[in-house]
């Protein structure tokens, strides 16, 4: 026969300790939401996201308040009426209609008191002003585009919006469903092939804000970034017109010209889009719609790349657009970007043209 005598205070151990454990993780877990964390959910930036704070801190204290009340009632109990030698069984009060109607009636209230301002939020904070600044957002296996109708600019990856301003998002997918997510200034929405939805956003102060895509949208998803600069109303509007300019053409014989070249012989152009105006010898660059990436006519005016995943911590834009142009999908996987097996000498002349396209 075992002797499970000895064995017995080792399993009563982990018992004890596994549930210890679990809260310690738990709560240290909790320490990873550093105050300067780019995407976190608790550092509104704006009125939308404000409210939305507003409502969480306030269910979260009635849940504090139904907390204590519910376990400090059950430890009452569990002292007051424990089992002692010599002492009768307390009074039973099962059944008892005047408490069941109170249990049922006092949690009924509480949720019909947290539901009237939550509802009335989702409401609100899916419903754009009519004289917002009307942005579109287009989802892209792994990158968000943004087109502004009322300034004719089209970019990606970085949406500027002014600050103090309403702005009203209006979002599709070109293919999967995707979901945009600035934690700073609102929650998260969906963005669905062949439906619009509606995000509003506002920021109340300058900064750039991290933004993610919230739904599982395939193997990059995690790397589908994007940021949302917010800017004083003067540097919007001066960002909106060098937006509306056109790259100048580089020099031929220099090797911006011969980036150009390869851009074009090596296929870029079937894909990405850039546009030199009207009077260019050089408007046939502007890609067909059929499959697009990015629009490039004004890619260095724009920090980040890749759907703002690149370039990372401690890399320079040369050095992220280097690994990115010599294998996309190995920086990025998954990436509709293809190896095009690019030569070192191919690779820097493209990055000299790219540096001219501001
Ligand atoms: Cu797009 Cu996840």
């Amino acid at each position: 026969m075992p002797d499970t005598t000895r064995r017995r205070p080792l399993g009563h151990l982990v018992r004890r300790i596994l549930p210890l454990a679990g809260l310690t993780l738990l709560v240290s877990a909790c320490s990873l939401v550093q105050i300067d964390n780019p995407q976190n959910a608790w550092d509104p930036r704006g009125p939308i996201a404000e409210r939305l704070d507003g409502l969480f801190w306030m269910v979260f204290w009635i849940a504090v308040g139904v907390f204590v009340v519910v376990q400090g009632a059950i430890l009452f109990a569990v002292v007051k009426f424990r089992d002692r030698p010599g002492r009768a069984m307390p009074k039973q009060v099962h059944g008892n209609a005047k408490l069941e109607i109170t249990w049922t009636l006092i949690p009924a209230l509480i949720l019909a008191a947290v539901a009237v301002p939550t509802v009335r939020g989702v409401f609100d904070l899916t419903r754009c002003d009519s004289g917002a600044l009307k942005v579109n957002i287009t989802g892209h296996q792994w990158w968000f585009e943004y087109d502004y109708p009322d300034y004719g600019i089209t970019t990606a990856n970085v949406m500027v919006i002014p600050v103090d301003t309403p702005v009203c998002a209006s979002m599709t997918s070109e293919d999967v469903i995707h979901s945009f997510w600035v934690p700073a200034l609102n929650g998260k929405r969906y963005l669905i092939p062949g439906q619009t939805t509606v995000l509003p956003l506002e920021a109340s102060e300058p900064g750039e804000y991290w933004a993610q895509c919230g739904e599982f949208c395939g193997l990059s998803h995690a790397l589908m970034r994007a940021r949302v600069v917010a800017l004083p109303p003067e540097e919007f509007d001066a960002w909106v017109a060098d937006q509306q300019t056109y790259p100048a053409e580089p020099e031929p014989g220099t090797p911006a010209f011969e980036g150009l070249q390869i851009f074009q012989q090596r296929g870029c152009a079937a894909c990405h889009g850039v546009n030199y105006g009207p009077d260019s010898e050089f408007t046939n660059l502007i890609a067909p719609e059929a499959f697009n990436g990015p629009d490039l006519t004004k890619f260095a005016t724009r920090d980040v790349f890749a759907g703002a995943y690149l370039p990372r911590d401690g890399e320079t834009r040369k050095e992220a657009l280097a690994a990115w142009l010599a294998n996309p999908p190995d920086v990025k996987p998954g990436s509709f970007m293809p190896n095009l097996g690019l030569t070192q000498e191919e690779i820097d002349k493209l990055i000299e043209w790219l540096e001219t396209l501001k």
